[in-house]
Protein backbone atom coordinates (compact mmCIF):
# COMPACT_ATOMS: atom_id res chain seq x y z
CA UNK A 1 0.00 0.00 0.00
CA UNK A 2 1.55 3.31 -1.19
CA UNK A 3 0.15 6.98 -0.62
CA UNK A 4 -0.29 8.52 -3.87
CA UNK A 5 -0.57 12.28 -4.60
CA UNK A 6 -3.65 12.45 -7.02
CA UNK A 7 -4.56 15.75 -6.78
CA UNK A 8 -2.58 18.82 -6.59
CA UNK A 9 -3.35 22.57 -6.58
CA UNK A 10 -2.44 26.27 -5.36
CA UNK A 11 -3.51 29.81 -4.81
CA UNK A 12 -1.84 33.05 -4.50
CA UNK A 13 -2.92 36.45 -3.64
CA UNK A 14 -3.32 39.03 -6.41
CA UNK A 15 -1.13 41.67 -5.27
CA UNK A 16 2.51 41.61 -6.04
CA UNK A 17 5.27 43.63 -4.93
CA UNK A 18 8.36 43.54 -7.33
CA UNK A 19 12.10 44.04 -6.30
CA UNK A 20 11.36 47.67 -7.48
CA UNK A 21 8.32 48.44 -5.41
CA UNK A 22 11.08 47.47 -2.82
CA UNK A 23 13.93 49.84 -4.00
CA UNK A 24 11.04 52.87 -2.74
CA UNK A 25 10.20 51.01 0.91
CA UNK A 26 14.02 49.92 1.82
CA UNK A 27 17.48 50.96 0.97
CA UNK A 28 17.99 47.69 -1.10
CA UNK A 29 18.31 47.02 -5.49
CA UNK A 30 16.88 45.08 -7.81
CA UNK A 31 20.07 43.99 -8.69
CA UNK A 32 21.23 43.10 -5.07
CA UNK A 33 18.10 40.86 -4.51
CA UNK A 34 18.11 39.22 -7.86
CA UNK A 35 22.15 38.40 -7.29
CA UNK A 36 21.97 37.38 -3.77
CA UNK A 37 18.36 35.66 -3.88
CA UNK A 38 17.17 34.71 -7.46
CA UNK A 39 13.78 36.44 -6.41
CA UNK A 40 12.51 39.10 -8.70
CA UNK A 41 8.86 39.33 -7.41
CA UNK A 42 6.15 37.73 -4.46
CA UNK A 43 2.57 37.86 -4.08
CA UNK A 44 1.31 39.85 -0.50
CA UNK A 45 -2.00 39.17 0.69
CA UNK A 46 -4.23 41.92 1.26
CA UNK A 47 -6.49 43.17 3.91
CA UNK A 48 -9.21 40.49 4.61
CA UNK A 49 -7.17 37.35 3.01
CA UNK A 50 -5.22 35.17 5.41
CA UNK A 51 -3.74 31.73 5.82
CA UNK A 52 -6.92 30.14 6.03
CA UNK A 53 -8.09 31.83 2.74
CA UNK A 54 -5.23 30.79 0.39
CA UNK A 55 -5.20 27.42 1.84
CA UNK A 56 -9.02 26.70 1.13
CA UNK A 57 -8.75 27.90 -2.24
CA UNK A 58 -5.35 25.44 -3.08
CA UNK A 59 -7.68 22.49 -0.91
CA UNK A 60 -10.48 22.84 -3.66
CA UNK A 61 -8.26 22.73 -6.45
CA UNK A 62 -6.46 20.15 -5.18
CA UNK A 63 -9.59 17.79 -4.41
CA UNK A 64 -11.37 18.95 -7.88
CA UNK A 65 -8.10 17.62 -9.78
CA UNK A 66 -8.54 14.54 -7.72
CA UNK A 67 -12.43 14.29 -8.66
CA UNK A 68 -13.06 13.54 -5.01
CA UNK A 69 -15.26 15.60 -2.62
CA UNK A 70 -14.51 17.33 0.58
CA UNK A 71 -16.86 14.83 2.41
CA UNK A 72 -14.45 11.82 1.60
CA UNK A 73 -11.43 13.29 3.03
CA UNK A 74 -10.48 11.29 6.23
CA UNK A 75 -7.18 13.74 7.59
CA UNK A 76 -6.84 17.20 6.62
CA UNK A 77 -3.28 18.71 7.71
CA UNK A 78 -1.81 22.16 7.28
CA UNK A 79 1.34 22.85 7.66
CA UNK A 80 2.10 27.02 8.18
CA UNK A 81 3.90 28.99 10.99
CA UNK A 82 1.64 31.83 10.17
CA UNK A 83 -1.73 30.59 11.43
CA UNK A 84 -4.91 32.52 11.30
CA UNK A 85 -5.18 31.98 14.86
CA UNK A 86 -3.00 30.76 17.96
CA UNK A 87 -6.17 28.54 18.64
CA UNK A 88 -7.77 26.97 17.12
CA UNK A 89 -5.75 25.55 13.97
CA UNK A 90 -5.73 26.41 10.68
CA UNK A 91 -6.88 23.18 9.76
CA UNK A 92 -10.13 23.16 11.63
CA UNK A 93 -11.13 26.76 10.08
CA UNK A 94 -10.38 25.22 6.75
CA UNK A 95 -12.48 22.03 7.43
CA UNK A 96 -15.10 23.78 8.12
CA UNK A 97 -15.08 26.17 5.16
CA UNK A 98 -14.48 23.34 2.90
CA UNK A 99 -17.22 21.36 4.95
CA UNK A 100 -14.75 18.20 4.97
CA UNK A 101 -16.91 16.99 8.56
CA UNK A 102 -15.20 13.43 8.33
CA UNK A 103 -11.39 14.82 8.60
CA UNK A 104 -9.48 14.82 11.51
CA UNK A 105 -7.94 18.23 11.13
CA UNK A 106 -4.22 19.84 12.45
CA UNK A 107 -2.08 21.92 12.36
CA UNK A 108 2.04 21.10 11.80
CA UNK A 109 4.66 23.69 13.15
CA UNK A 110 7.88 22.57 11.39
CA UNK A 111 8.45 25.75 9.18
CA UNK A 112 9.68 25.47 5.75
CA UNK A 113 9.60 21.85 6.27
CA UNK A 114 6.39 21.59 7.23
CA UNK A 115 4.97 20.47 4.14
CA UNK A 116 7.07 17.32 4.28
CA UNK A 117 6.69 16.53 7.91
CA UNK A 118 3.05 16.69 7.04
CA UNK A 119 3.53 14.59 3.77
CA UNK A 120 5.31 12.20 6.13
CA UNK A 121 2.91 11.78 8.83
CA UNK A 122 -0.24 11.02 6.48
CA UNK A 123 2.21 8.45 4.52
CA UNK A 124 2.08 6.25 7.44
CA UNK A 125 -1.32 6.66 8.36
CA UNK A 126 -2.35 5.36 4.71
CA UNK A 127 0.08 2.77 4.97
CA UNK A 128 -0.98 1.28 7.81
CA UNK A 129 -4.70 1.55 6.45
CA UNK A 130 -5.76 3.62 8.99
CA UNK A 131 -7.19 6.51 6.46
CA UNK A 132 -7.12 6.03 2.77
CA UNK A 133 -7.74 9.90 1.58
CA UNK A 134 -5.43 12.62 2.88
CA UNK A 135 -5.49 16.20 2.02
CA UNK A 136 -1.95 17.78 2.87
CA UNK A 137 -1.52 21.75 2.53
CA UNK A 138 1.16 24.48 2.89
CA UNK A 139 0.12 27.68 3.55
CA UNK A 140 1.69 30.61 4.59
CA UNK A 141 1.02 34.63 4.89
CA UNK A 142 4.53 35.81 5.94
CA UNK A 143 3.81 39.11 4.88
CA UNK A 144 2.66 39.69 8.38
CA UNK A 145 5.23 38.45 10.39
CA UNK A 146 7.94 40.38 8.22
CA UNK A 147 9.42 43.77 9.13
CA UNK A 148 8.88 45.66 5.87
CA UNK A 149 11.64 47.90 7.28
CA UNK A 150 14.32 45.50 7.59
CA UNK A 151 16.20 45.21 4.31
CA UNK A 152 17.65 41.93 5.35
CA UNK A 153 14.18 39.85 5.61
CA UNK A 154 11.61 41.85 3.29
CA UNK A 155 13.22 40.71 0.24
CA UNK A 156 13.10 37.28 0.69
CA UNK A 157 9.51 36.19 1.95
CA UNK A 158 5.82 36.03 0.05
CA UNK A 159 2.53 34.90 0.70
CA UNK A 160 0.38 31.79 -0.71
CA UNK A 161 -0.34 27.93 -0.26
CA UNK A 162 -0.19 25.05 -1.87
CA UNK A 163 -2.27 21.45 -1.53
CA UNK A 164 -2.27 17.64 -2.80
CA UNK A 165 -4.18 15.03 -1.85
CA UNK A 166 -3.19 11.88 -0.99
CA UNK A 167 -5.05 8.68 -1.72
CA UNK A 168 -4.10 4.78 -1.09
CA UNK A 169 -2.86 2.89 -4.02
CA UNK A 170 -2.27 -0.29 -4.64
CA UNK A 171 0.33 0.01 -7.17
CA UNK A 172 4.00 1.10 -6.75
CA UNK A 173 3.64 4.87 -7.73
CA UNK A 174 3.17 6.81 -4.70
CA UNK A 175 5.57 8.05 -1.59
CA UNK A 176 8.71 5.72 -1.61
CA UNK A 177 10.08 6.94 1.65
CA UNK A 178 9.90 10.50 3.75
CA UNK A 179 13.30 11.25 5.54
CA UNK A 180 12.57 13.78 8.32
CA UNK A 181 14.88 15.48 10.69
CA UNK A 182 15.56 18.72 13.29
CA UNK A 183 17.75 20.04 15.85
CA UNK A 184 16.33 22.42 17.91
CA UNK A 185 20.14 23.77 19.25
CA UNK A 186 20.14 26.41 16.29
CA UNK A 187 16.23 27.29 17.09
CA UNK A 188 17.63 30.80 18.02
CA UNK A 189 19.16 31.17 14.47
CA UNK A 190 15.17 31.41 12.81
CA UNK A 191 12.78 32.69 14.86
CA UNK A 192 9.69 35.30 15.80
CA UNK A 193 10.09 36.15 19.29
CA UNK A 194 6.64 37.80 19.61
CA UNK A 195 3.71 37.03 19.86
CA UNK A 196 4.29 33.47 21.97
CA UNK A 197 3.43 33.07 25.22
CA UNK A 198 7.38 34.56 26.28
CA UNK A 199 7.01 37.58 24.64
CA UNK A 200 2.96 38.14 24.90
CA UNK A 201 1.18 41.02 23.29
CA UNK A 202 2.21 44.18 25.17
CA UNK A 203 3.66 47.82 24.09
CA UNK A 204 7.08 46.20 23.87
CA UNK A 205 6.49 43.73 21.70
CA UNK A 206 6.04 46.44 19.05
CA UNK A 207 8.53 48.81 20.28
CA UNK A 208 11.15 46.05 19.86
CA UNK A 209 9.39 44.60 17.09
CA UNK A 210 9.28 41.39 18.34
CA UNK A 211 6.46 40.07 15.97
CA UNK A 212 8.72 39.82 12.95
CA UNK A 213 11.03 37.06 11.91
CA UNK A 214 14.45 36.86 13.42
CA UNK A 215 17.35 35.24 11.43
CA UNK A 216 20.58 34.98 11.02
CA UNK A 217 20.69 34.60 7.20
CA UNK A 218 24.30 33.55 6.46
CA UNK A 219 24.48 30.75 9.32
CA UNK A 220 20.91 29.40 7.71
CA UNK A 221 22.32 29.84 4.35
CA UNK A 222 24.89 27.06 5.40
CA UNK A 223 23.26 24.80 7.61
CA UNK A 224 20.56 24.81 4.86
CA UNK A 225 22.59 23.33 1.92
CA UNK A 226 24.21 20.66 4.19
CA UNK A 227 20.90 19.53 5.92
CA UNK A 228 19.54 19.07 2.31
CA UNK A 229 22.30 17.50 0.90
CA UNK A 230 22.38 14.79 3.91
CA UNK A 231 18.46 14.60 3.64
CA UNK A 232 18.26 14.28 -0.02
CA UNK A 233 21.26 11.28 -0.08
CA UNK A 234 19.56 9.74 2.80
CA UNK A 235 16.35 9.64 0.82
CA UNK A 236 18.08 7.88 -2.11
CA UNK A 237 20.27 5.45 -0.79
CA UNK A 238 17.44 3.93 1.21
CA UNK A 239 15.60 3.54 -2.11
CA UNK A 240 18.83 1.94 -3.75
CA UNK A 241 18.99 4.98 -6.15
CA UNK A 242 21.47 7.46 -7.15
CA UNK A 243 21.08 11.38 -8.45
CA UNK A 244 21.26 9.77 -12.34
CA UNK A 245 17.89 8.33 -11.24
CA UNK A 246 15.99 11.69 -10.21
CA UNK A 247 13.60 12.91 -13.26
CA UNK A 248 12.79 16.22 -11.08
CA UNK A 249 14.66 17.54 -7.85
CA UNK A 250 12.14 19.69 -6.34
CA UNK A 251 13.59 22.28 -2.97
CA UNK A 252 12.40 24.20 -1.20
CA UNK A 253 12.52 27.47 -2.57
CA UNK A 254 14.67 29.93 -0.52
CA UNK A 255 16.92 30.84 -2.43
CA UNK A 256 18.96 30.15 -5.89
CA UNK A 257 21.98 30.30 -4.48
CA UNK A 258 20.66 27.57 -1.95
CA UNK A 259 19.46 25.62 -4.64
CA UNK A 260 22.31 26.09 -7.15
CA UNK A 261 24.79 24.84 -4.26
CA UNK A 262 22.89 21.64 -3.34
CA UNK A 263 22.37 20.90 -7.04
CA UNK A 264 26.29 21.49 -7.57
CA UNK A 265 26.67 19.24 -4.65
CA UNK A 266 24.73 16.40 -5.57
CA UNK A 267 25.85 16.22 -9.32
CA UNK A 268 22.47 17.59 -10.47
CA UNK A 269 22.12 18.90 -14.01
CA UNK A 270 19.85 21.69 -14.50
CA UNK A 271 17.27 19.94 -16.20
CA UNK A 272 16.32 17.73 -13.07
CA UNK A 273 16.30 21.21 -11.12
CA UNK A 274 12.84 23.14 -10.67
CA UNK A 275 12.97 26.50 -9.82
CA UNK A 276 10.15 29.01 -9.54
CA UNK A 277 11.59 31.45 -6.82
CA UNK A 278 11.27 34.17 -9.19
CA UNK A 279 8.00 34.80 -8.70
CA UNK A 280 6.91 33.96 -5.15
CA UNK A 281 9.80 34.66 -3.07
CA UNK A 282 10.33 32.05 -0.28
CA UNK A 283 6.90 31.24 0.64
CA UNK A 284 7.98 28.22 2.90
CA UNK A 285 5.77 25.46 3.68
CA UNK A 286 3.78 26.41 0.37
CA UNK A 287 6.76 26.41 -1.66
CA UNK A 288 6.92 22.59 -2.37
CA UNK A 289 3.48 21.90 -3.10
CA UNK A 290 3.04 25.08 -5.27
CA UNK A 291 6.10 23.96 -7.28
CA UNK A 292 4.37 20.05 -7.89
CA UNK A 293 1.15 21.57 -9.18
CA UNK A 294 3.41 24.00 -11.76
CA UNK A 295 4.91 20.51 -13.10
CA UNK A 296 2.13 18.71 -13.06
CA UNK A 297 -0.14 21.36 -15.58
CA UNK A 298 3.03 22.59 -17.03
CA UNK A 299 3.35 18.80 -18.47
CA UNK A 300 6.87 18.34 -16.45
CA UNK A 301 6.17 14.95 -15.26
CA UNK A 302 5.04 11.88 -16.38
CA UNK A 303 3.93 9.19 -14.60
CA UNK A 304 6.58 6.87 -13.05
CA UNK A 305 8.80 9.82 -12.67
CA UNK A 306 11.05 9.90 -9.88
CA UNK A 307 10.78 13.07 -8.06
CA UNK A 308 12.97 13.95 -5.01
CA UNK A 309 11.43 16.66 -2.66
CA UNK A 310 14.06 17.97 -0.48
CA UNK A 311 13.69 20.89 2.41
CA UNK A 312 14.87 23.01 5.41
CA UNK A 313 13.48 25.30 7.50
CA UNK A 314 13.37 27.36 11.35
CA UNK A 315 13.80 24.62 14.01
CA UNK A 316 15.83 23.43 12.42
CA UNK A 317 14.37 21.46 10.97
CA UNK A 318 15.25 19.50 7.45
CA UNK A 319 13.91 16.46 5.40
CA UNK A 320 13.22 14.68 1.90
CA UNK A 321 10.37 13.27 0.01
CA UNK A 322 10.84 10.32 -2.60
CA UNK A 323 8.11 10.12 -5.10
CA UNK A 324 7.31 7.99 -7.88
CA UNK A 325 4.69 9.86 -9.43
N1 LIG B 1 19.68 44.98 -0.12
C1 LIG B 1 20.93 45.47 -0.09
N2 LIG B 1 21.85 45.07 0.81
C2 LIG B 1 21.47 44.13 1.70
C3 LIG B 1 20.17 43.59 1.71
C4 LIG B 1 19.26 44.04 0.76
N3 LIG B 1 17.99 43.59 0.68
N4 LIG B 1 20.11 42.68 2.70
C5 LIG B 1 21.30 42.64 3.29
N5 LIG B 1 22.13 43.53 2.70
C6 LIG B 1 23.52 43.83 3.02
C7 LIG B 1 23.85 43.51 4.45
O1 LIG B 1 23.46 44.58 5.29
C8 LIG B 1 25.34 43.33 4.38
O2 LIG B 1 25.93 44.61 4.39
P1 LIG B 1 27.28 44.86 5.25
O3 LIG B 1 28.29 43.95 4.64
O4 LIG B 1 27.52 46.30 5.00
O5 LIG B 1 26.92 44.51 6.65
C9 LIG B 1 25.58 42.75 3.00
O6 LIG B 1 24.38 43.00 2.25
C10 LIG B 1 25.86 41.27 2.97
O7 LIG B 1 24.93 40.64 3.83
P2 LIG B 1 24.92 39.08 4.02
O8 LIG B 1 23.91 38.72 5.05
O9 LIG B 1 26.31 38.58 4.20
O10 LIG B 1 24.42 38.61 2.57
P3 LIG B 1 24.26 37.15 2.04
O11 LIG B 1 25.02 36.99 0.81
O12 LIG B 1 24.44 36.11 3.12
O13 LIG B 1 22.72 37.12 1.63
C11 LIG B 1 20.65 36.30 2.48
C12 LIG B 1 21.75 37.32 2.62
C13 LIG B 1 20.01 36.45 1.11
C14 LIG B 1 19.62 36.49 3.57
C15 LIG B 1 21.26 34.88 2.58
O14 LIG B 1 22.08 34.77 3.71
C16 LIG B 1 20.22 33.81 2.63
O15 LIG B 1 19.44 33.63 1.73
N6 LIG B 1 20.22 33.01 3.70
C17 LIG B 1 19.27 31.93 3.85
C18 LIG B 1 18.17 32.42 4.68
C19 LIG B 1 16.84 31.98 4.23
O16 LIG B 1 16.56 31.68 3.10
N7 LIG B 1 15.95 31.93 5.19
C20 LIG B 1 14.62 31.61 4.93
C21 LIG B 1 14.09 30.61 5.85
S1 LIG B 1 15.03 29.17 5.95
C22 LIG B 1 14.85 28.50 4.53
O17 LIG B 1 13.82 28.68 3.95
C23 LIG B 1 15.94 27.72 3.98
Amino acid sequence: MRAKITGTGFDVPKKVITNSDLEKMVDTSDEWITARTGIKSRYIASEGEFTSTFATRAAEKALSSAGVSAEEVDMLIVATVTPDFPFPSTACIVQNNLKALKATAFDISAACTGFLYALSIADKFIRTGSIQKALIIGAEVLSRVVDWTDRNTCCLFGDGAGAVLLESSDNDCGIMSAHIHSDGSYWQLLHQPGVGNRNPASPKVIEERLAFINMQGNEVFKLAVRGMEEAALEALSSNNLSTDDIDLFIPHQANRRIIDAIGKRLGLNEAQLFVNLENYGNTSSASIPIALDEVKRGGRIKEGDILLLDAFGAGLTWGAVLVRW
